[in-house]
């Protein structure tokens, strides 16, 4: 119960990671402002069941007027904002060559552009507390070049993720250093948490021969990311700012 009495808004809690990270932090003790495309019934329940508040909000986080929404819904229907996890994402696949032009803007729009501004929005607040916790969600696929074993399967390639998905990865990365530095001087604590493959529906196509590339055998579990996140969101992180935190069962190790 290391989060009791405080809230924590977590876009993208519709989907497995979000998920996994909304039922973490309500075990810890934290409210929850639920932000998602879809419908987070389910979770919320979950979490009312445990005796915490939720807030359960349809947003867009592409849209700077509707992360602004869900800051205010949030404060205005939990009293307060301590926490931000920016989960929502797409993935998106196939190689560089043909890549439509559409689909470069959709991921930017979700997984990078998006992420910004659900941290912009977050900071007044943050700063007029003078505490705040971010955590964004990041990849392996931003560090890794997409294929881990060019040599060995030239297709794997197309179903590792695209040069759009790593590319706004590898921008989710930076903005954590970026506003790490920029929000210290209030206790304002930005880290990332960057996941390699973990089973959810982004994942559902991959084949079974992804697990023979990650040391550790298996895929890794929403909950495990969701473990990370709780860490680097609660108190006890308040010296800890700027790591991008790899949960990737030594796939990829810098
Ligand atoms: N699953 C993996 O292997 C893996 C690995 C590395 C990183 N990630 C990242 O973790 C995050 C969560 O992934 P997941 O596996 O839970 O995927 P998921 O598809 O289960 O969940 C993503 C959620 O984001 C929501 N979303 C999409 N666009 C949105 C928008 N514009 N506004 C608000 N919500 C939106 C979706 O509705 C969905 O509920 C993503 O950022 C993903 O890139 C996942």
């Amino acid at each position: 119960m290391r989060m009791q009495g405080r809230v924590a808004i977590v876009t993208g809690a519709a989907g497995g990671i979000g998920a996994a990270v909304a039922r973490r932090l309500a075990m810890e003790g934290a409210d929850l402002c639920l932000a998602d495309l879809r419908g987070c019934a389910e979770i919320a329940a979950d979490a009312r069941a445990m005796g915490r508040r939720v807030v359960d909000l349809t947003v867009d986080v592409t849209s700077k007027a509707a992360n602004e929404r869900m800051v205010e819904n949030a404060r205005r229907g939990l009293g307060r904002l301590d926490v931000l996890v920016a989960v929502a994402g797409v993935v998106s696949m196939g190689p560089a060559e043909t890549l439509a032009e559409a689909e470069w803007d959709r991921v930017m729009a979700v997984n990078l552009k998006g992420v910004f501004l659900s941290c912009q929005a977050v900071i007044p607040p943050m700063r007029a507390a003078r505490y705040g916790r971010i955590v964004t969600i990041g990849s392996v696929l931003a560090k890794n070049g997409g294929n881990p074993r060019p040599w060995i399967d030239r297709t794997e390639q197309a179903r590792a993720g695209n040069v759009a998905y790593g590319a706004a990865k590898a921008g989710v990365h930076a903005l954590t250093l970026y506003l790490a530095k920029e929000l210290a001087a209030d206790n304002i604590t930005v880290n990332c948490v960057a996941p390699g493959p973990i089973a959810s529906a982004m994942t559902a196509a991959l084949p079974d021969s992804i697990r023979a590339l990650l040391p550790v055998g298996r895929l890794g579990r929403p909950e495990e990311v969701a473990d990370a996140v709780a860490y680097l969101a609660g108190e006890q992180a308040g010296f800890t700012t700027g790591e991008i935190l790899d949960v990737n069962g030594g796939g990829w190790i810098d």
